[in-house]
């Protein structure tokens, strides 16, 4: 890591919110178990659209145990409406232990299986739309929810610069390199086809966020 960027991470850690206490055990878990949470830097930008929007509605693809969803309640109503998916039992069964006990059970529905089928299971429209499922499978949830996200509302995908991506071939690909997707794995492809996707719409406006593991957030416009 070079030295602006370490600096950079150090300077956004030690800016970013305090976790409250069942943030913390979440946080500790996923540490001690290597879980791909979205972080404190990441998560307070989620809680900021989710004040600044107003949103009502969250539709998270890709749960886990519900630390991502946290941040985006702290920043809601309190009647919000909150729709979990994650297809590993356990991480639900988690998740509603968490929220149980961050009061936030009452108004959070719990959805086991894949998220892509779950979203045509719930009806109206969602203010907050969140994508950290499989990274292959971004531009498909987009195209099936985008109807659905309300004017104002905002939809978030993470892990646009690392994660399990060749960040070095997307910047190619965004780049307009010839071919630069030829020898990159199915998750780079698949953030390559979801910035294509959500910036080839003219009712999103895109702007992608070096926060965390990168944030593309995109704001439905009309
Ligand atoms: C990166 S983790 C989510 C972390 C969470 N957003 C957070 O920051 O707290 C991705 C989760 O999505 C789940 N997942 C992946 N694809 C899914 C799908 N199609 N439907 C439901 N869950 C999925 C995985 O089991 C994993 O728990």
């Amino acid at each position: 890591m070079d030295i602006l960027t370490e600096h950079t991470e150090r300077f956004l850690a030690a800016l970013a919110p305090e976790h409250d206490e069942v943030q913390a055990e979440m946080a500790t878990y996923a540490a001690n178990h290597g879980f791909p949470i979205v972080g404190p830097e990441a998560g307070s930008v989620l809680q900021f659209l989710a004040s600044l929007s107003g949103g009502t509605r969250l539709f998270e693809f890709g749960s886990g145990f519900g630390y991502s969803a946290t941040w985006f309640a702290k920043g809601m109503a309190d009647d919000a409406e909150l729709f979990l998916t994650e297809h590993d039992p356990d991480e639900l069964d988690m998740a509603r232990d968490f929220f149980d006990r961050a009061g936030l059970a009452d108004q959070t529905t719990f959805l086991e299986g894949d998220a892509l089928e779950l979203v045509e299971t719930v009806d109206g429209e969602f203010d907050l739309v969140l994508f950290d499922h499989q990274k292959h499978r971004y531009a498909e949830a987009f195209d099936i929810v985008k109807d659905r996200v309300s004017v104002g509302g905002v939809v978030v995908a993470d892990n646009m610069m690392r994660g399990p991506i060749d960040f070095g071939t997307l910047v190619e690909s965004v780049e307009g390199t010839p071919n630069a997707l030829d020898a990159t794995n199915a998750d780079t492809r698949g953030i390559a086809a979801y910035l294509d996707a959500v910036r080839a719409d003219p009712r999103f406006e895109t702007i992608v966020l070096p926060v965390g593991n990168g944030l593309a957030v995109s704001s439905r416009v009309e």
